[in-house]
């Protein structure tokens, strides 16, 4: 390559780095709606259309099926409904039927779930209360709420994500983020 060519070519390549950098400056923040739970968030019931209404712990009733929610973002008040992956299910169990690691991310025996099942995304909406098992319609699995979302049969090979909280007065606020990516991989 002839110098000059050569200079040239340098200069072509520090505006495309120079591009790439501008372009990851640019890169848009997803929206608070479509951001996933955070820190600090509450919890309220999923139909928002009906009015937001906070989950309130008073409400829970021990070994009853889930209530579906999502995470509302505690300054802004945006619910966090623009993606389904946001969506959870809350319950009150029995703290001592818990094992330790869904211990550690429950309050008083209240549990919150990703409800998109980890295996082809779709939704867990339904609890058998016989065998205390979340269960997936479309292709039969369940999951143990007790032992931190366990597949107690497939075909889902993962867990399901868990939502750590804690309780203050009677509601209930995102602890940590969620344990796991939700859904499928
Ligand atoms: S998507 Fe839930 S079992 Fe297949």
């Amino acid at each position: 390559m002839q110098r000059r060519n050569f200079f040239k070519a340098c200069a072509g390549l520090s505006i495309a780095a120079v591009d790439i950098t501008a372009n990851k400056a640019v890169a848009k923040p997803k929206s608070p709606e479509k951001t996933r739970p955070q820190v600090g968030d509450y919890l309220v019931h999923d139909n928002v259309d009906e009015g937001i209404k906070p989950i309130l712990v008073s409400e829970l009733v021990l070994g009853e099926e889930q209530i579906m929610a999502f995470p509302q973002d505690s300054n802004s008040k945006v619910v966090r409904n623009g993606s389904r992956f946001n969506k959870v299910m809350v319950m009150k169990l029995n703290p001592k039927e818990l094992d330790e690691d869904t211990l550690s991310n429950s309050v008083n025996g209240v549990v919150a779930y990703s409800a998109i099942c980890t295996h082809q995304g779709c939704d867990v909406n339904s609890y058998l209360k016989d065998s205390k098992e979340f269960f997936c319609f479309c292709h039969l699995s369940r999951f143990d709420p007790h032992k931190a979302g366990a597949v107690t049969n497939g075909p889902a090979q993962r867990k399901l994500a868990m939502l750590p909280l804690e309780q203050v007065g009677d509601q209930l606020i995102v602890r940590k983020k969620f344990t796991r990516k939700p859904g499928p991989k």
